[in-house]
């Protein structure tokens, strides 16, 4: 697979990175997906119990992940989060190599995390996002499409549409994020500018995460009409079509008020759907890649099936006698 700026920058092998995923992206995950040669990335909730305390539960996870792994592993801070300029003392205080930010501006914590040697991505969903990004100084932009899992940008551009126009607006190295689930995923993101991409979806159906069984299976059983987008009044967000988002629907059917749905969402009720398998209880972030996903593989397998993927997709695009 090409080696591009993604690789010296963050010292890994492949410029495929595991996405921060909230309740999900434990060190055992980040861990295997960096030996693999990827970049594994840690989030504050990962594995948290449902009364935990987000800061400890950081902490713990990166202690975890350093006697795992010596190469590179990154920590996810969504900048909405209450906790996220305490999680951000965390990463100082025990000097992570990598921040990803996501939903909230990069001007917030770029320039401290910089002063500590620590490389900084952000993630955005839009050219401007990407502008602003690359003056605020982060290293690389995350482009995150309408069609990724979990909360999607307000302004539903899709990955084919924002990789190149992110491309031509900003210096920076980009790394696509959302609907990439296989090889021909990879190459189609390299071909619209991108350096690296990132997956979420795909690394639920790894062996190494935690998620509930149940989840993983409907994964798994997922088609591409499987996922859909609701609660736009509040921050759309993509999950899987189960009981809960029947009721999200409804309420945006019924022009109901952000608060009403806020109160629906609940603070932590993603870890009853997630971790515990109560899929009716609360989101199933979920792609639209889940129909591209059909079985439960080591991390270091979806690595493998990437990087040999890619040789082979090339190799038929350049083929003479096409
Ligand atoms: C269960 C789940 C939780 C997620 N939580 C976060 C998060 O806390 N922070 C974040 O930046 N992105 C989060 N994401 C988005 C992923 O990091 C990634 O960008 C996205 O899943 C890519 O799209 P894909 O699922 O189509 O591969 C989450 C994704 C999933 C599947």
């Amino acid at each position: 697979m090409k080696r591009t700026r993604i690789c010296p920058l963050l010292g890994i092998d492949y410029p495929i990175l595991q996405g921060g995923m909230l309740w999900l992206a434990t060190a055992e995950l980040a861990a295997a997906v960096s030996n693999a040669g990827g970049l594994g990335v840690i989030s504050p909730y990962a594995g948290m119990e449902q009364s935990g305390d987000p800061t400890e539960n950081l902490r713990d996870q990166i202690i975890k992940a350093r006697a795992l792994t010596e190469c590179p592993f990154g920590v996810n801070i969504p900048l909405d989060l209450e906790s996220s300029g305490l999680l951000i003392d965390v990463a100082l205080r025990q000097k992570v190599r990598i921040v990803v930010t996501a939903a909230g501006s990069p001007d917030t914590y770029t320039a401290v995390l910089h002063d500590a040697g620590i490389t900084v991505l952000h993630v955005v969903s839009t050219v401007a996002q990407a502008r602003f990004s690359e003056s605020s100084g982060v290293d690389c932009v995350i482009a995150e499409g309408y069609e990724a899992a979990g909360r999607v940008g307000v302004d539903e551009v899709p990955l084919f549409s924002l990789v190149p126009q992110i491309a031509d607006a900003v210096g920076i190295p980009i790394i696509a994020a959302g609907g990439i689930a296989d090889a021909r995923g990879v190459v189609a993101a390299f071909a619209l500018g991108a350096e690296g991409v990132q997956l979420g979806t795909r690394f639920i159906a790894a062996e190494e995460n935690m998620a509930h069984p149940r989840y993983k299976e409907a994964i798994v059983q997922a088609r591409d009409t499987d996922t859909v987008v609701t609660s736009r009044v509040v921050r759309p967000r993509r999950n899987l079509k189960t009981a809960f988002t029947e009721q999200l629907m409804t309420l945006d059917k019924t022009g109901a008020a952000a608060q009403e749905i806020v109160d629906v969402l609940g603070y932590r009720s993603a870890r009853q759907s997630q971790l515990e398998g109560d899929l009716a209880a609360g989101e199933a972030s979920c792609g639209a890649s889940a129909g591209l996903i059909n079985d439960i593989v080591p991390a270091a397998t979806i690595i493998k099936r990437l990087i040999e993927g890619y040789e082979e997709v090339v190799k038929e695009l350049t083929r003479e006698d096409k």
